[in-house]
């Protein structure tokens, strides 16, 4: 459920018509509802109520400063994968202690950031990068809190690009190999083994992928308590998906995830983690567009957007569906014919849906992209020259921009010409 509804034919944000906003900034840009992140951050909450725990939202998903202040406010953990992501989550008043560091790569500047500013835990995923927290964490006379990344060769049955659970990825080490792994951790100076960590997949859509991974963490858990480990926190990832398509089939929700985890890992006693992105994210934001021409084609036709792949990449790099609606309802009778949705970007890449039915939409009639709220400006890139687009968080009848559409000479100025050109 989210909070951008139609009254009287108007899409709103919460109490704010989503048409004023576009007048205010301009289109394209990315508007979040504040209700909505909340409310699904406190779906997780709620489901792990059962148990200690700690939903850290995946800030790879949306990462401007605004939204993490409002989850960090509401007792969100945070898992970051960068430097960068870390300095977000501290920015946006986020204490170390709530704050996982998870990626495949983190080099030592980044483990000392971390382990300087404080940090709940680092999620190691290979021995040379354990070696190297080692020797990082001895230099600043600190211990480093580590959970080893296990790869437990679980089909997450989701778009290969986006599963991580499978032997062949690049994730984590092989569920096979943790007991070696712990051991040399408990080895090596400067490290505290705290826990397991696993995240198989994003945009799960069953519940089954979860259940195999966690079922094996927990018997790894036993054989790593057997093996004198202290085992007190199991961080499970994220990956729970979302309906893209109302017609589509429904993923389990977080009550149906938090009761499975409950099942597969309740009885250890130890406190879950758990590292959801899409569903807080997802859809709480819309991409609003504008129209720039309607175009006939050669046996099709082209609705031509000011937003492009650059702004939503995630139909051009993932075949992903976003459901488009106008921003104005078209009357029930309205015909729909099937259009291709595209920006105007140089690049057959660029296209949004092929034969999307949509009523008529002409020059500067609006649309909105939904659930465009995680991996959406994120993962935005400038492209033709297309500057970052604006942010805008609501609230009730409040809005703010939060992240502010650059200007030309902002994005001119970050080039230098040598002075011997
Ligand atoms: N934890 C780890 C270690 C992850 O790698 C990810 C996502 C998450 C948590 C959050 O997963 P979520 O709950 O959001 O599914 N750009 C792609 C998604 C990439 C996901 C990468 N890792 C997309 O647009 O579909």
């Amino acid at each position: 459920m989210d909070h951008f509804v139609y009254r009287e034919g108007r899409l709103f944000a919460e109490e704010v018509p989503v048409a004023g906003i576009a007048a205010q900034v301009g289109t394209p840009f990315y508007v979040y509802s504040a209700a909505t992140l909340a409310r699904h951050y406190r779906l997780f909450d709620e489901a792990l109520a059962w148990g200690p725990h700690l939903v850290c939202f995946a800030v790879k998903a949306a990462s401007n400063l605004a939204l993490l202040k409002l989850l960090g406010e509401m007792g969100a953990g945070m898992d970051v994968v960068s430097g960068g992501e870390y300095r977000r989550a501290r920015a946006a008043g986020v204490p170390g202690e709530r704050i996982v560091f998870s990626g495949v790569g983190k080099t030592r500047e980044e483990m000392r950031l971390a382990l300087e500013g404080g940090v709940r835990q680092l999620n190691v995923e290979s021995e040379p990068e354990m070696r190297a927290l080692s020797q990082v964490a001895v230099a600043l006379g600190v211990t480093a809190p580590i959970s080893v990344r296990v790869n437990p060769d679980v089909d997450a049955k989701t778009h290969a690009k986006i599963a991580t659970g499978k032997a062949e990825n690049k994730f984590g080490v092989p569920i096979a190999r943790a007991r070696e792994v712990y051991a040399e951790a408990a080895r090596l100076p400067g490290l505290e083994v705290v826990g397991i960590d696993v995240h198989i997949g994003s945009q799960l859509t069953e519940l089954a992928p979860f259940e195999a991974a966690y079922t094996k963490v927990a018997e790894l858990t036993e054989t790593l308590r057997g093996d004198g480990h202290d085992i007190r926190r199991l961080d499970l990832g994220g990956g729970l998906g979302i309906p893209y398509a109302r017609s589509n089939e429904v993923p389990p929700l977080p009550a149906d995830y938090g009761a499975l985890i409950r099942r597969t890992v309740g009885h250890l006693g130890c406190e879950i983690e758990i590292e959801p992105g899409r569903l807080i994210a997802g859809n709480a934001g819309l991409l609003v567009s504008a129209v720039i021409y309607a175009k006939e084609g050669e046996g099709r036709d082209f609705l031509i957007l000011d937003a492009a792949m650059n702004d939503l990449i995630r139909p051009a790099m993932y075949d992903a569906w976003h459901d488009i609606v106008p921003v104005t309802e078209a009357p029930a009778e309205a015909a729909r014919a099937p259009v291709d949705v595209v920006g105007p970007v140089c690049e057959t890449g660029d296209t949004f849906a092929r034969g999307r039915p949509l009523p008529p939409l002409d020059e500067g009639d609006l649309v909105a992209f939904r659930s465009a709220g995680a991996y959406g400006a994120v993962m935005a890139g400038e492209y033709n020259t297309r500057p970052l687009i604006p942010e805008v968080l609501v609230s009730g009848d409040h809005v703010a921009v939060i992240r502010a559409r650059p200007t030309f000479d902002e994005m001119l100025a970050r080039d230098t010409i040598p002075e011997w050109l």
